[in-house]
């Protein structure tokens, strides 16, 4: 399909891979996930790039492998966390197609990332009591770059239709 690439951004746990699957099989869109992706290619898992190599040799491979959606059309791409925030991945995003936001509430956050903590690297160190605190001063720091998307979605009332208005300009 010769559809520009969609972007979707949000914070760990705002339902980006899952709605992103969702989305690309209905519209004819290849999903492709950053981070499996990543892992693929360097043959590890994210949580162990960042114990082995540090986090900022991983936000070098997430630029990398981002840059490369821009050789393909019709890719819904879920993003990770991080990704809109390092280096001027936001701006490339919107230069090479529209970028949405699944925007989410700490609390929802809070429920959707309490039992995957293990393979996120950067909740790994965060113990149940410190993880609200801890999400609640990431999204402070990531929401004005989030905000920054072409179209903003309530990730807690989201429908399989929810991209529709995309898709109808796209
Ligand atoms: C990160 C989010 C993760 C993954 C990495 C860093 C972040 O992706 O890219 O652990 O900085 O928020 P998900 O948002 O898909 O969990």
């Amino acid at each position: 399909m010769n559809l520009p690439n969609i972007y979707l951004i949000g914070f760990m746990g705002s339902g980006k891979s899952h709605w992103g699957r969702i989305w690309a099989g209905k519209n004819q869109l290849t999903f492709l996930d950053l981070d499996s992706e990543i892992e693929k290619e360097f043959g590890m898992k994210v949580v162990d790039i960042f114990e082995k190599h540090g986090e900022d040799k991983f936000r070098e491979l997430e630029k990398e492998h981002l840059r490369k959606t821009g050789e393909r059309k019709g890719l819904l791409v879920s993003c990770g966390g991080g990704t809109p925030c390092f280096f001027e991945n936001m701006e490339w995003m919107k230069q090479n197609g529209t970028v949405v936001y699944l925007k989410a509430s700490e609390h929802y956050l809070l429920d959707r990332v309490m039992e995957e903590t293990a393979e996120r690297p950067l909740l790994k160190e965060v113990n149940a009591a410190e993880l609200l605190f801890f999400i609640q001063k990431k999204l402070k720091e990531r929401a004005p770059v989030y905000e920054e998307a072409d179209l903003i979605l309530d990730a807690e009332s989201l429908e399989e239709k929810s991209l529709e208005e995309i898709f109808k300009t796209a």
